[in-house]
């Protein structure tokens, strides 16, 4: 440790030492010359430590001052002692100041966002401190709402399981407000210390009802396109290209293309009707028929280019909408077939999954995907841009009903992809929507089965 005193230190602690040494010399030479010593000395003495007593209260009596504390003048040990205390706590008050001033700016921010915020107590779920939105978003009263517990006072709200759940809240997306229900709220849970938690309650009205127009919009002009394109299909189909056999390219290419007008159209449709609907029918979807059709429609898709496989291993079936699961699987096989080329397999594998669930998984030999295109799959239009996706016709609207459909049936779509490998789309099912099946194989002899044979 460096026990070395800095220079203007040392030479006070000099000066002090002399002028001691001086105080105590005098008095010594007065106690000889008057014949006194002991008492001289003794009142010297005495005198030294009254004087360093007072000092030291003086330097005491500074620290505990409120006041602003004026540093001693003049040199001395006891004076650079003050003058340090004294500067130390200048820069203290300084550095509080500094953050008292921030704390304020940061919380002039936080009262004037848009959002409503409020800080809850982690443990108490009691709130804090609110912003100014905070009233008008979430009927908060101030001051009487500060320390009150937050989910009795935003009773309307289902916050309580939210508010148990934490961490783990997942974001509420469209809750009416406490104070208006045209008002729609997303609300979020963010954990940001040990003790405190944020509320923040964003006003989505305006973009929820954007999001109805444009659903509302696309569902009307798909519907308003159908008429059309049914009159335009019949006075084609009345075309024979036999009569002038010149427009035979021709017709065939108008064929073509309203053709895949109306599969736009008719997915358009498809998708703007699972958008407007929170939960679909729930019906025992037979998987053994199920599989053995999805068989059966590859094998003609493939038209003996494939090597196709259907196994049932789960040996149950399925809670949910049977045409709908039906027309989502089928986009999974049918992109599988159209993605890889011909003499390439395709195995389609209905199995359980360690926590209780399901997963129908369709995996190709095909072309497979680039990892940049994956997370993006599922946006209706979106195709992965090669002359190969160009060549099959599609709309890339297959995997956004596929994911619609597993929405509605709170699953998962899970894919994974290599290029020039192949590709795995894994439609994973809750326990929740697994059902015994009655009939069909135990799990235990269906390893191995292919659907044609389970539905035989
Ligand atoms: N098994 C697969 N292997 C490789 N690429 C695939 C596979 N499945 C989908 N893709 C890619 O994902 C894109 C989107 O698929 P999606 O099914 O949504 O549309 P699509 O097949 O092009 O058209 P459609 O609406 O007729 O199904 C495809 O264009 C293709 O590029
Ligand atoms: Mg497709």
């Amino acid at each position: 440790m460096n026990t070395r005193m800095p220079p203007h230190l040392r030479t006070a602690w000099r000066r002090t030492l002399l002028a001691l040494a001086a105080l105590l010399g005098g008095a010594t030479l007065l106690g000889l010359a008057i014949g006194h010593a002991g008492w001289v000395l003794a009142a010297a003495a005495l005198g030294v430590l009254a004087w360093h007593y007072w000092r030291l209260r003086r330097v005491l009596l500074g620290l505990t001052a409120r006041r602003r504390w004026e540093s001693a003048r003049g040199s001395g040990a006891w004076n650079e002692l003050d003058h340090l205390l004294h500067r130390s706590q200048a820069e203290m008050r300084a550095r509080k100041r500094r953050l008292v001033d921030m704390l304020r700016a940061y919380r002039a921010a936080a009262a004037a966002l848009p959002d409503a915020v409020v800080v809850v107590d982690r443990n108490t779920q009691r709130a804090l401190w609110f912003n100014r939105a905070a009233p008008r978003l979430l009927g908060l009263r101030y001051p009487q709402d500060l320390g009150a517990p937050v989910g009795e006072r935003l009773q309307p709200l289902p916050l309580s399981r939210w508010l148990a759940a934490g961490r783990n809240a997942e974001p509420m997306h469209d809750a009416p407000s406490p104070v208006d229900d045209q008002v729609r709220l997303n609300l979020r849970l963010i954990p940001y210390s040990e003790d405190y938690w944020l509320l923040v309650a964003r006003d989505v009205s305006k973009l929820l009802r954007l999001e109805q127009m444009r659903q509302d919009f696309v569902a009307n002009v798909s519907h308003e396109l159908r008429t059309p394109l049914t009159v335009v299909h019949g006075y084609l189909d009345m075309l024979d290209p036999e009569d002038v056999p010149e427009w035979r390219p021709m017709l065939e290419e108008m064929r073509k293309q309203s053709q895949r007008m109306t599969r736009l159209v008719e997915d358009l449709l498809t998708i703007s009707r699972l958008e407007s609907r929170d939960s679909l029918p729930e019906e025992t979807v037979a998987m053994a028929p199920t599989l053995a059709t999805l068989q059966r429609e590859a094998e003609a898709f493939s038209q003996g280019r494939h090597t196709i496989e259907v196994r049932d291993l789960a040996g149950c079936d399925l809670l949910g909408s049977t045409q709908e699961l039906h027309s989502a699987f089928s986009n999974l096989v049918t992109n599988a077939i159209r993605y890889t080329p011909a003499g390439g397999r395709v195995d389609v594998e209905f199995a359980r999954t360690g926590d209780g669930g399901a997963v129908l998984a369709v995996r190709d030999s095909g072309y497979g995907i680039p990892a940049a295109h994956i997370p993006r799959l599922t946006e209706r239009f979106y195709r992965v841009s090669s002359s190969r996706t160009r060549e099959s016709g599609g709309t890339g609207l297959g995997l956004a009903i596929v994911k619609h459909v597993l929405g509605l049936h709170q699953a998962r779509l899970v894919i994974d992809s290599e290029v020039g490998q192949g590709s795995v789309f894994a439609c994973h099912f809750g326990p929740e929507r697994v059902q015994p099946r009655h009939d069909g194989p135990a799990p235990a002899h269906a390893e191995g089965q292919s659907a044609g044979q389970a539905a035989g």
